[in-house]
């Protein structure tokens, strides 16, 4: 077999693995079908040139046929690939791709009959094909002239050249069958190899390669290749003839090839880049560098200065800034910048058409992306007389139309940053500011790996941002604990006079004072009474909590507490104790738990001035969390209810009330609950607030996790709470029907 049957070979095994590949594709658009198509085709061409060449055994005729037949489709489904590919408008696509295949037609029919004997016949075919070829390569040109962009423009140039010089040396390649002598036969089925391979690279990156990322790809594919051979060849060529070594060295071979494959992969691509790109290589490494340095910053004023002086310190970018989203108002505030200053704010709909402009998928927004997008929709618009027309005229399909509008946005807002490229920072699916750059002398300056080394470094930008939130907080609870420390200390220091204050006071006699001055006496006393119980209130919640836990009866203490108010309780109100006969016990501090009650009893109380009812319950139930999460194994929870038929909490109120110092009493500290709840906190319990369920009235729920108790046998059952399960069941609905309609969200979002 010569040099010019193996091209042939060569070139059916590559289009036949780049067909496939287009193929297996997920989601695979129209224009990966129309590359599988046009690959095959090729494959057919190829393979039938290969046996063509290889031996006459096979049955000339067939082989033949199948190249006449297959060459002649060649135009066809290169226009079609072509049009699709570079946006063409559907009309004139539909036209142009129906004349040719009524030529390729032709010469199926050439193919299939006994014209295919005939030379004429033959040479007529092939000057279709090539006809139809120039016709592809012309709309080729007119697309690169009629491009907007100096960068899209460089590189339809390439993919010009690549298909003028395919399609030239394959056509040299059918001379020598036309009984011409053409000796570099064989390098039409090598050049064709490697622009395919090249279109295919370009339709993987989504957007078209430049000359030297391409090249940088074949020198790396070169020489993976060539260290492979070597690794296999070694291995399989000095067996001989011995085919049992033979296997085996196959599998040895095999086995260190593919644990090598990938450690090689990268280092021959770093050798490639760093020797062929230098500064390709320099700047992946700078901006390596820079997102360690990151690694020492914890404030985003610090972040944006290493950062923002890294990237010009690169000498690739003119133009960097920094948006961070502001706290104040809705959008993002500019935080720094280097070149000439931007906007200082983005708007949230700005920032949100900018957003809108990156595909999913994509976590950086590139000007030449949204450039050449514009210029693919503007291609699918009819020709309109002027460009506002065409842009949201009435011709224009409506999808087409608002896709140009948001884009356009996208456009003016990046241009308004001065970005050429602008990475969001995610913090999950948020985006918590912008990191973006522009080199302003080249229209195009980042290749697909600059690209993924800035997004390396936005994402390093983002994490910065979200830490240096939490060390916020930590700083802003230490500054908390000391203020409470100091407050503690000064509440301990009034005390001390107040005590004096009210000894002195108290030796006073209110009877020998005359008139006025006998009631002044008796408000300083009634005044430092209560600036007493606050003082005394706020260091009881300061202090630390140590409650000396012990198995305890909450009947018990219930009991006790309202034996203890007995002298306190209003005429006007009645109280009812409704307490569970078994019950098991919790572990605490009785005189703690006695202080929640009474603040509790105390509040509802004071909430019933004019007289009510104070329903006070206990109950066992099941703590679904727990019982979910632990498996079949029940847990207990006590729960006291304190019920009254005052005028309730307010919704709005609900969150506040257990926050220190919230009070809308006259003479109240706001104390009262906030104490309840850390206690209850301290009881691993939970204290919460609602409206009480028949009407009028607030219920406070204090549970408790109840003991792991034997059950006395002859303790009767805790009955049924039909509220309760009513709840859970609703519950239940609920967190069932949230569930569906987040899945019917996502399966939205899928098919679109
Ligand atoms: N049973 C209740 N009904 C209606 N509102 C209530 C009830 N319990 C508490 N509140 C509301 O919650 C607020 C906070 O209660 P908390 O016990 O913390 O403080 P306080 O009662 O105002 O003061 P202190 O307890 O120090 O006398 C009260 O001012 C009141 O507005
Ligand atoms: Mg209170």
């Amino acid at each position: 077999m010569d040099i010019r049957t193996q091209a042939a070979l060569l070139a059916a095994i590559v289009t036949l693995a780049l067909s496939v590949a287009a193929l297996l594709r997920d989601n695979r658009s129209r224009v990966f079908t129309l590359f599988a198509v046009f690959a095959a085709d090729l494959f057919l061409f190829s393979l039938s040139s290969f046996f063509l060449r290889w031996s006459e055994a096979f049955g000339v005729g067939w082989w033949e046929r199948l190249a006449v037949a297959s060459g002649a489709l060649v135009p066809a489904a290169a226009l079609a690939f072509f049009l699709e590919f570079l946006g063409v408008a559907r009309r004139p696509a539909r036209r142009a791709r129906n004349t040719m295949l009524a030529g390729s037609l032709t010469g199926i029919v050439v193919a299939a009959t006994p014209l295919v004997q005939v030379k004429v016949a033959k040479l007529l075919v092939a000057a279709y094909v090539v006809g139809g070829l120039a016709a592809v390569l012309s709309t080729l040109w007119g697309k690169m002239h009629a491009s907007q962009t100096r960068v899209e423009r460089a590189r339809l140039q390439y993919l010009f050249v690549g298909a003028l010089v395919a399609v030239l040396l394959s056509t040299l390649d059918m001379l020598p069958r036309l009984g011409l002598p053409y000796p570099p036969e064989g390098l039409g089925s090598i050049t064709l190899t490697v622009f395919m391979f090249f279109l295919s690279q370009t339709l993987q990156r989504h957007r078209l390669l430049d000359l030297h990322e391409f090249l940088g790809k074949i020198v790396v594919v070169t020489a993976l290749g060539l260290v492979l051979v070597a690794i296999y060849g070694g291995l399989v060529s000095w067996v001989g003839d011995r085919p049992e070594l033979f296997y085996f060295n196959t599998i040895v071979a095999s086995f260190v090839i593919l644990s090598l494959f990938e450690p090689l992969r990268e280092r021959v691509e770093e050798w490639v880049v760093a020797t062929l790109f230098h500064e390709r290589y320099e700047l992946v490494r700078k901006l390596e560098l820079l997102r360690h340095r990151t690694g020492n910053v914890i404030e985003p004023a610090g972040l944006a200065e290493v950062v923002l002086d890294g990237l010009v310190e690169t000498r690739r970018v003119t133009h960097a800034s920094l948006w961070l989203v502001a706290d104040d108002r809705p959008g993002y505030r500019l935080l720094d910048f280097r070149g000439p200053p931007p906007v200082p704010f983005l708007e949230p709909a700005t920032a949100r058409a900018l957003l809108g402009a990156s595909a999913s998928t994509q976590k950086a927004i590139l000007l030449e992306n949204i450039d050449r997008r514009v210029a693919e929709l503007r291609a699918l618009l009819p020709p309109g007389p002027a460009e506002h027309e065409t842009r949201g005229g009435r011709g224009a399909p409506a999808a087409v139309a608002e896709e140009l509008k948001r884009l356009s946005d996208a456009r003016a807002v990046m241009s308004s940053m001065r970005a050429g490229i602008c990475m969001p920072l995610l913090a999950g699916d948020r985006a918590v500011g912008f990191l973006a750059c522009w080199d302003e002398r080249v229209p195009e300056a980042f290749a697909s790996d600059e690209i993924a080394a800035l997004i390396e470094v936005a994402d390093r930008c983002a994490l910065v941002i979200e830490n240096s939130k939490l060390y916020q907080h930590m700083k802003e609870r230490d500054r908390l604990a000391a203020l409470g420390e100091m407050s503690a200390g000064l509440a301990h220091e009034i005390r001390n006079p107040l005590a004096a204050i009210k000894g002195a006071v108290q030796f006073l006699d209110p009877s020998k004072l005359p008139g006025d001055d006998r009631e002044f006496l008796e408000i300083v006393i009634e005044e430092v009474n209560r600036l007493n119980g606050v003082v005394t209130q706020f260091l009881d919640y300061s202090r630390p909590l140590k409650p000396a836990l012990a198995p305890t009866d909450v009947n018990d203490v219930l009991e006790r507490t309202f034996r203890l108010l007995q002298a306190e309780v209003p005429q006007s109100i009645s109280v009812e104790l409704a307490l569970a006969e078994w019950l098991p016990r919790v572990n605490a501090d009785a005189e703690q738990l006695k202080q929640v009650f009474l603040n509790l009893a105390l509040n509802a109380f004071q909430a019933m001035p004019a007289g009510g009812r104070l329903v006070v319950s206990t109950r066992l139930t099941r703590d679904e969390l727990a019982f979910w999460r632990e498996g079949s194994r029940k847990a207990d929870l006590v729960e006291v209810r304190f019920r009254d038929s005052g005028p309730g909490v307010p919704e709005e109120a609900r969150d506040r009330i257990f926050v220190p110092f919230y009070t809308t009493k006259e003479k109240g500290t706001g104390l009262g609950l906030a104490i309840c709840q850390r206690l209850v906190k301290a009881h691993q319990g939970t204290i919460q607030v609602r409206p009480a369920p028949a009407g009028e009235g607030a219920e406070f729920l204090v549970s408790l996790p109840g003991l792991r108790e034997e059950r006395p046998p002859d303790a009767p059952k805790p009955p049924v709470d039909e509220e309760e399960r009513q709840r859970v069941r609703e519950q239940r609905r609920k967190s069932a029907e949230a569930r569906l309609r987040r899945r019917r969200k996502r399966r939205r979002k899928q098919q679109a």
